[in-house]
Formats: C-alpha cells, structure tokens, sequence
C-alpha cells in the first residue's frame, strides 16, 4: 500500500507543452542580441526561474547588461511568451494529464502546482485545469530557485502532508533535484539519462497510473 498521500506537478513541460515557448520566446531575445543558442543548452533553463534563465543565456552570448537593461530584457521575452500562451486551448494540455489529475481526485489525494512560473495563472486559467489543484506554489510566491526546496515544501506545508508522503511530477533535472532536496519522491517526466536521479522515469504522464504509486 502506498505512503503517499499528495502529489505535486511541475507545470511547463509536465501538465502542459509550453516549453517550446519558453524556448521560443528565448531564442528570439538571443538573436536580437546577436548570438543564438541549442536546444541542448535550453534544456539548462528548464525549472529554473526568468531572472536566472537570462542570466545564464547573457553568458552564452557574452554579453553584459546592467540590472536595468537585464529587467528590460526579461520583460521583453515574457511579453513574447504571455502572447503565445494567451492564444493557448486545452489541446495543449499533455497528452494523459488531465485523466491522472482525474485519477488523482478520484483516488482520494491531494493535489499541488509547483512551478517556477509567475504564469501558472493564466495557463491554469487558458486550459481549464485551474480546478484540479488544491493549492498553488508558483513563481509568484517563491523566492529561491529549484533546485532550492522551497516550492515543494511550501506546497506540502500548504497541503499539510509530510513531505516524505508526496511525490513529485518533473521534467527537469533541477525539479527532480529540488523533490530529493525536499525529502520527497519524484517522478521524472521525459528521458531517463536527464532525470535518472528521479524514483521512476516515464514518457509522460499517459504512462503513468496512480496504482504505479504503491511501488515507491
Ligand atoms: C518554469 C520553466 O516552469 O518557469 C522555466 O520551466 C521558466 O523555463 C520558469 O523560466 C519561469 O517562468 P515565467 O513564466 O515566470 O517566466
Ligand atoms: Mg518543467
């Protein structure tokens, strides 16, 4: 019989497909800088938060910016990215994530956001999933970075459960390394030689049940 008593999802990347704006909107802030970057290196902004994803694409590129200039720049790419995820419709929703959230509830857990993202409203909003969660932890209440805890354990404390008694839904390696951080399981949502640090690493969540939960 399983332990866990509450899951946590990861959003970008595990309940939905924005990734690929993030890493749009990222690459066209690049190129108007004048360098570009790999989907390799995008996979490094994974789960970590916009200050610091500019932060580390100003150092591909070699450039140098005052705080001022960084705000701007930040500012310019969630404008680009507020747009392409204002036009979003449930068909974005991952493929099998709105049947394990209904899985989920019908199971009797409890269920939590955690992302890095001061987004998740407007996402949660867009595809109808607002509903499914009992509490949200999101960018805009979280102040230390993943792989930093911090938003797992405000989670767990917001659920009331033992963080030994949640698992994790992550995609990226400093999701899965916040969850252990936490105390927490996890399971890796994408390829294992990224997450192989995560309890269970699935395809996505269409290959995951709730009954699969006993075996951590
Ligand atoms: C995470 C993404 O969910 O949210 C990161 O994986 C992103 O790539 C971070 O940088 C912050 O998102 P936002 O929407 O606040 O810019
Ligand atoms: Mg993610």
């Amino acid at each position: 019989m399983s332990q866990i008593r509450a899951c946590i999802f990861d959003l970008d990347g595990v309940i939905v497909d924005t990734a690929v704006y993030h890493y749009r909107a990222w690459k066209r802030l690049a190129n108007e800088l004048g360098f570009d970057f790999t989907e390799e290196d995008n996979e490094k902004l994974k789960g970590i938060s916009r200050v610091q994803s500019l932060e580390l694409i100003l150092g591909w590129g070699g450039v140098e910016k005052t705080p001022a200039e960084k705000l701007e720049l930040a500012t310019r790419k969630n404008t680009w990215y507020v747009e392409m995820i204002q036009a979003m419709t449930p068909d974005e929703i991952l493929p099998g994530a709105k049947e394990f959230l209904q899985e989920v509830k019908a199971a009797g857990l409890k269920s939590a956001l955690g992302s890095a993202s001061k987004n998740s409203g407007l996402i949660l909003e867009r595809t109808g999933l607002l509903p499914f969660f009992d509490v949200i932890i999101d960018g805009n209440v979280v102040s230390a970075s993943k792989p930093d805890p911090e938003v797992f354990l405000k989670g767990a404390e917001a659920l009331q459960i033992p963080p030994q008694q949640c698992v994790v839904f992550e995609d990226a390696l400093a999701g899965v390394q916040a969850a252990r951080a936490g105390g927490m399981k996890v399971i890796g949502i994408g390829s294992p030689e990224i997450l192989g640090d995560a309890d269970v690493v699935v395809s996505g969540l269409s290959a995951f049940r709730v009954n699969m939960l006993d075996a951590l």
